[in-house]
């Protein structure tokens, strides 16, 4: 490829335990596709990678849910994500599996390598055991109440209440979640990488490195783990579904699911040299190889922390350049659920959308979660189509097609003098891929797509003012020049869309006979792109209008889901034991109003309120910072148990519990005391 620039990009490796949603196509896929097109669109050397995940404990805990073999759920979902990737035009140079040999064997090679350099610390630990299940349970496979704020469904691995990080021996009370006993401490030997070790070169390397270039989320992420000092982290794992330790000792053991995971990019990526007869080592062994890792946030630990240590320990690898992670996407105003079924799943999107690909692509590019968490509404896909899609980009090149036709028979006109009018939006043609590809090279997605939708508007309005329809009886040859630059325009769009509008961008380009060379740095050195006289191909619709009732079909069909989900929220909590009379009269229940509230600091779901409660004020600490701002709860009148002794989180003393229910959605909400008159103080009874 001479000199053009090498590119790894790597796209997080889907877990195997359901379809792929419109939140990993927002947060990870769509922009991992618009960067890797970009890119070959300028020529330059890319290889895209992604594959499946297929170990770890969601994939053993949804084949034990299903009854069902590991092998079969990760055959099941690998071939179904698989399809709706390329059949979404994400485009892959390609689409491994972890399962693959060729993956084992080079997992095994890290594994092997380090634990020769002394890279692992080996220890004998006490770890949660089910006598009944005969397994040791980690992560997942066990729940119990976190040690740092309490919430009593927390995971072995993590609490979700308070995002604190956790060793399944911290929770206090844990059940196994495979046959709910109790478990109990059994010891076992594991290895474990020793992350302190790299605590001064990952603080030199992104810390000091890379401060102005990582997006601050990223950044921030990383900072704060290292600002409470990286300590040994478990590699191996004593389970049955995963790749076996290769060493001694460790029989019955497997490597922990992100050990092989990540390791899974190099695999893939030697799979795909070997099909395509090319050397796959300067891909990630090249010091002038830009390695970028395309995630979600919530695998930040794992590709900015964790993986580089592991390549640093081996010591031949190059480390990503960059990581731009992505916040989540909601829909409809609440998290995306797999297990509560509260997502647009890409393959029935397909299904129900046919050719309209371009569509999601665009609503998930221009609205993608970028800075921060973001909500994906069919209203909102409906506008960016109708609005945009139809009414900006596809009005515009329909109008160039139809005249071009009908005044000339489909051959680009000859121009005569230029206005300046036409020079403007020459101009705006031509430097459109130095801005357009500026905010694509500091992943700036959403603006991208934006500049891209500017250059259809600018060439919209273009024919709008200059209104060659009134012009063709009265000045024939102003007409020629007018119909000449609108195409020039259509056919830099063609270029200029192709990484976000694949679809369409293909149909135009035929549209437009688009010289084969002609590409993104074409578009912004020449002045003509498309020479008077040549014939135009057959005008196709770009883009086709959505249908209120289409929109509607989806919202009943979430509708649906949320009211499944009610049913089955009240089949699911039973009763609790009765209480006596003198029990319940022990709770002193009052009337509070909330007169201010802030995050507590380093959790997610935690907010610190003053609450009046009449007597007095009180510090209470409630777990409703996902779904409530600390502006939206001041001045709220709430119910509020005052006597419960107060408990610690998270260094905050919390002086009593406010009560909270939850509406269809799934969102917390108030039990508020909703006669006009209580006030602070007020029993309730
Ligand atoms: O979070 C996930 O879905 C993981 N399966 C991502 C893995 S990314 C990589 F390291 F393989
Ligand atoms: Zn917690």
């Amino acid at each position: 490829m001479g000199n053009t620039k090498r590119h790894t990009l790597t796209a997080a490796l889907p877990y195997t335990n359901g379809p792929i949603h419109i939140g990993h196509l927002a947060g990870v896929y769509v922009p991992a596709d618009i960067y890797a097109r970009y890119l070959r669109n300028k020529k330059e050397d890319v290889v895209f990678i992604c594959g499946s995940d297929e170990h770890g404990v969601a994939i053993s805990m949804k084949a034990r849910k299903e009854g069902i073999s590991p092998q079969e759920v990760i055959d099941r979902y690998h071939a179904m994500i698989d399809q709706s990737f390329q059949e979404f035009g994400i485009s892959f140079d390609h689409y491994s599996r972890t399962s693959a040999q060729i993956h084992h064997q080079t997992a095994s090679e890290f594994f092997t390598t380090l634990h020769k350099n002394n890279d692992f610390i080996e220890e004998f630990t006490e770890q949660l055991y089910d006598s009944e299940a005969q397994q040791f349970l980690a992560d997942r496979f066990v729940t119990g109440t976190c040690p740092k704020c309490q919430y009593e469904e927390a995971y072995g691995d993590q609490c979700e209440q308070c995002g604190s990080s956790l060793n399944a021996t911290e929770l206090i009370n844990p059940t196994s979640t495979l046959s709910g006993a109790v478990p109990t401490l059994k010891e076992t030997k594991h290895w474990f990488l020793p992350l302190d070790r790299y605590q001064d070169f990952l603080k030199e390397w992104i810390l000091e490195g890379h401060a102005s270039d990582w997006k601050p989320n990223v950044y921030g992420q990383v900072k704060s783990w290292l600002d409470d000092g990286l300590k040994p982290r478990a590699v191996t794992r004593d389970l049955d579904w995963g790749i076996p330790v290769p060493v001694k000792g460790a029989e019955g053991k497997v490597l922990y699911v992100w050990f092989d995971a990540p390791i899974g990019y190099i695999s893939a990526t030697k799979e795909w040299a070997r099909l395509k007869g090319v050397d796959w080592e300067p891909y990630w062994k090249d010091e002038n190889t830009e390695l970028i890792h395309f995630i979600g946030k919530d695998n930040i630990v794992f590709h900015c922390i964790i993986f580089p240590a592991i390549l640093k320990a081996e010591g031949n690898y190059i480390l990503p350049k960059n990581v731009p992670a992505n916040e989540f996407l909601n829909l409809e105003g609440n998290k995306l659920s797999t297990s509560k079924n509260w997502a647009v799943w890409l393959h029935e999107y397909l299904n129900d959308f046919p050719g309209q690909q371009d569509a999601l692509r665009y609503a998930l590019t221009a609205n993608a979660p970028e800075n921060k968490d973001n909500d994906f509404t069919w209203k909102d896909f409906q506008a960016r189509n109708n609005n945009e899609l139809v009414a900006i980009y596809g009005n515009f090149i329909n109008r160039v097609l139809v005249l071009t036709q009908k005044y000339y028979d489909g051959k680009v006109p000859t121009p005569n003098a230029f206005t300046d009018a036409d020079l403007s939006v020459l101009a705006a043609l031509k430097k459109a891929p130095k801005t357009i590809g500026d905010s694509l090279d500091r992943f700036r997605f959403r603006e991208a797509s934006q500049l891209m939708m500017n250059l259809a508007r600018t060439g919209n309005k273009y024919l709008a003012e200059e209104e060659p329809w009134k012009l063709i009886k009265t000045a024939p040859e102003r007409v020629q020049t007018i119909i000449y630059v609108a195409v020039q325009v259509a056919a830099g769009l063609s270029v200029l869309s192709e990484p976000f509008l694949p679809f369409s961008s293909k149909k135009l380009k035929n549209m437009v006979a688009l010289p084969e060379a002609c590409d993104w740095k074409q578009v912004g050195l020449k002045n003509e792109l498309i020479p008077s006289q040549t014939q135009l191909g057959k005008s196709a619709l770009l883009f086709s209008k959505i249908e209120d009732d289409t929109i509607q079909i989806q919202l009943d069909k979430l509708e649906a889901t949320k009211l499944k989900n009610n049913e089955e929220a009240l089949q699911v909590t039973p009763v609790k034991e009765t209480v006596s009379f003198e029990d319940f009269t022990k709770l002193d229940l009052r009337v509070g109003t909330i007169l201010s509230a802030e995050k507590v600091a380093k959790t997610k779901k935690l907010l610190a309120l003053k609450v009046n409660i009449g007597s007095e004020t009180r510090t209470i600490v409630s777990g409703i910072a996902e779904d409530y701002t600390p502006e939206e709860v001041v001045g709220k009148t709430v119910s509020v148990l005052v006597n419960l002794a107060p408990r610690t989180l998270r260094g905050v003393e919390s002086q009593g519990i406010i009560l909270m229910t939850e509406n269809a959605e799934g969102k917390l909400v108030f039990v508020t005391p909703s006669e006009a008159n209580s006030q602070p103080g007020f029993t309730i009874r």
